[in-house]
């Protein structure tokens, strides 16, 4: 975010004040700090629940009950959740942590088949079993100031927890934004297999931004047959590579900044190495290469960048705000994950 924005997001809050409780949709007909392809789509912009009464879940199972079927609705979270299984929110879904942000433990979301999800200011930790969040045939889906959490060890290996945003099957038109990524080994994978192209081909644009990636192993992202614009991210201490372009897929990879020991900045060669995906054989998986294309300057640092085609989508296809690079491991800092936005 532009400081400018950002200064005209807190007065736009201040003078909110006055205004209905949590209304926060009151603002304007768009989704206030929405940018990217969930905005700008052939669609039309991701919304949620607009429209619909808020209501406060207050424990687990109401949480599970609340965010089922596809009426528009605008679900608050409040403190720590517990559930007994996966959140299945349908379309037309809002779920917002309200003031410091909520927390969803040990069990994660999965959104099949649906259309139009809002998930803010909620923490998503210690997952088992599935990804923290998975989007399957999914259209629209905004994920913003949320929390990403499990623990990355070398005794555990890369699969006892499986992604922490994993974004399969055709979905598309999504923002992934302000969000805190951390501790964990496979992060956000994009397209989960190179035998399914004539699913994923021509779907799964992505836009990330101005996250804050650390202490993780790989996928940051991982994209396979789709479209991601990548800016203003921060990234720090990644073990394999954190952005990785393979089987025909293009990123747009501009203003981010990487820091700390991430030896593979980024990477469109298609060898899938053994520890991101270690199910196959010790020598990694051979897949076609991906496409990288540079726009704004990146700051590297020491990371390696090994772009082995480059590609057309050499511009995002509407307008975005470009934090210049200097600022952007302050303004991300400042501003991931929980309590960062009002609710
Ligand atoms: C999602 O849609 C596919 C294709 O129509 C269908 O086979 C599948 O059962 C659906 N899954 C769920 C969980 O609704
Ligand atoms: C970079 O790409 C080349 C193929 O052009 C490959 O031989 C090499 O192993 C790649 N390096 C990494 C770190 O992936």
């Amino acid at each position: 975010m532009k400081l400018t924005s950002l200064a005209f997001a807190l007065n736009a809050f201040n003078l909110a004040a006055a205004w209905p409780t949590f209304d926060i949709w009151s603002r304007g007909s768009k989704t206030p700090g929405l940018e990217g392809f969930a905005l700008d789509n052939p669609i039309g912009p991701t919304t949620g629940g607009k429209g619909a009464k808020p209501i406060t879940v207050t424990s687990a199972d109401e949480l599970l009950t609340a965010v089922r079927g596809d009426t528009p609705k605008i679900i608050y979270l409040e403190g720590e959740y517990h559930p007994s299984g996966r959140l299945r929110p349908g379309s037309h879904t809002t779920i917002l942590g309200k003031g410091k942000g909520a927390n969803i433990i040990g069990e994660g979301i999965s959104l099949i088949n649906a259309t139009n999800v809002i998930i803010r200011n909620v923490g998503i930790r210690f997952v088992t079993g599935d990804d923290g969040m998975n989007i399957q045939n999914t259209m629209r889906v905004w994920v913003d100031h949320c929390e990403f959490e499990s623990q990355i060890s070398l005794e555990l290996g890369p699969d006892y927890y499986d992604g922490q945003l994993d974004i399969v099957r055709a979905s598309d038109w999504i923002t992934v934004s302000n969000n805190y990524f951390h501790d964990h080994w496979k992060v956000s994978l994009v397209g989960n297999s190179d035998v399914l192209r004539e699913v994923d081909i021509g779907h799964l644009h992505i836009t990330y931004h101005h996250n804050y990636w650390r202490n993780l192993g790989t996928r940051g992202p991982a994209g396979r047959f789709g479209h991601q614009h990548i800016y203003n991210n921060l990234y720090e201490d990644f073990l394999y590579q954190a952005i990785h372009s393979r089987s025909d897929n293009q990123v747009l990879v501009e203003g981010n900044k990487f820091i700390g020991n991430t030896p593979i900045a980024l990477d469109t060669y298609g060898l899938v190495i053994p520890e991101d995906s270690p199910n196959t054989c010790v020598c990694g998986d051979e897949e076609l290469d991906g496409f990288a294309n540079l726009g704004a300057k990146n700051d590297f640092g020491k990371s390696l960048v090994n772009i082995t085609q480059v590609g057309d989508f050499t511009k995002a296809p509407y307008k975005y705000s470009l934090t210049p690079l200097k600022k952007v491991e302050k303004v991300v800092r400042e501003n991931v994950g929980l309590g960062k936005i009002k609710v």
